[in-house]
């Protein structure tokens, strides 16, 4: 398997990080989406020899994995830079401002969408919607959050990376490199989880009121089926899945039963 990647910079120790990441899941090419993730940390990308890494261990075709690299916008085809900046222009932060952050940022680092700044520093993306619409207009550093940007502080944002300055988010923790958060994606933590606020002031508004008025969530969502409450939310699940799973069992009993009319009055058209 080494020869294969004869040349590659996916050396002896990322094989080995790869099949550790396989070996995590009980179906193992469960595990492409976090290799990918470590074969960008690595190369910068998705390479062919990436591909065939993952395929290799995986027991799939390249074809399989390709599929899966190219359907998903966090893997990349081209190199990306030390810092990925990704402004969020679907439709809510569109209006509070993306858009025109996104038209600032193009023509400050004279990059289009997708591009690298010639220093290789940074890849600027339109994004679409990070579920954090309460902070809109929204810039993703290396998904992390940038809350609450304008033009200004964006292109403030994206100079103080390129000079290296320490740069924290909005809602998490300091900024590393683009590589470094792939990692992270890839399942090796760098223990910075923890480190920033995790949650902002508007996303919070709901439980204060909440908690001011006292209001308080239902008792339980847990089914009540067959007459006793689940004490656990595996137990819930377990009562949750039943219903479905008889459900379908009478559904494939009925497809069964029609296949067998089917084929029981083709008989007897064949024999009349
Ligand atoms: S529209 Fe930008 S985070 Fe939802």
């Amino acid at each position: 398997m080494t020869e294969l990647h004869e040349g590659t910079t996916l050396d002896d120790t990322t094989l080995a990080e790869l099949r550790e990441i396989a070996g995590r899941y009980p179906q193992a090419r469960s595990g492409l989406l976090p290799m990918l993730h470590l074969v960008q940390s690595i190369e910068g990308r998705i390479t062919p020899r990436g591909i065939e890494a993952c395929a290799d261990i995986l027991g799939i075709s390249a074809a399989e994995v390709s599929g899966v690299a190219t359907f998903y916008t966090m893997y990349k085809r081209r190199p990306v830079g030390d810092y990925h900046v990704g402004v969020c222009t679907n439709t809510l932060c569109a209006v509070m401002g993306g858009d025109a952050i996104f038209e600032r940022l193009k023509d400050h680092l004279d990059v289009g969408n997708d591009e690298t700044t010639d220093d290789g520093k940074i890849t600027l993306e339109h994004v679409e919607c990070n579920a954090a619409c309460d902070f809109a207009p929204v810039v993703m550093v290396n998904w992390e959050f940038m809350d609450n940007q304008t033009p200004e502080s964006a292109t403030q944002l994206v100079d103080d990376l390129r000079e290296g300055k320490e740069v924290r988010s909005t809602r998490g923790p300091r900024i590393c490199t683009w590589r470094e958060a792939e990692r992270v994606l890839a399942g090796f933590p760098d223990d910075l989880a923890d480190e920033g606020p995790a949650a902002g002031p508007a996303s919070l508004v709901g439980l204060e009121i909440a908690r001011e008025k006292g209001w308080k969530a239902p008792a339980s969502g847990r089914k009540q089926v067959g007459g006793r409450k689940a004490d656990t939310p595996v137990e819930a699940a377990k009562q949750a899945d039943s219903p479905r799973a008889e459900s379908e069992t009478r559904v494939a009993e009925s497809d069964a039963k029609t296949v067998g009319e089917d084929a029981g009055g083709k008989n007897e058209e064949g024999g009349a």
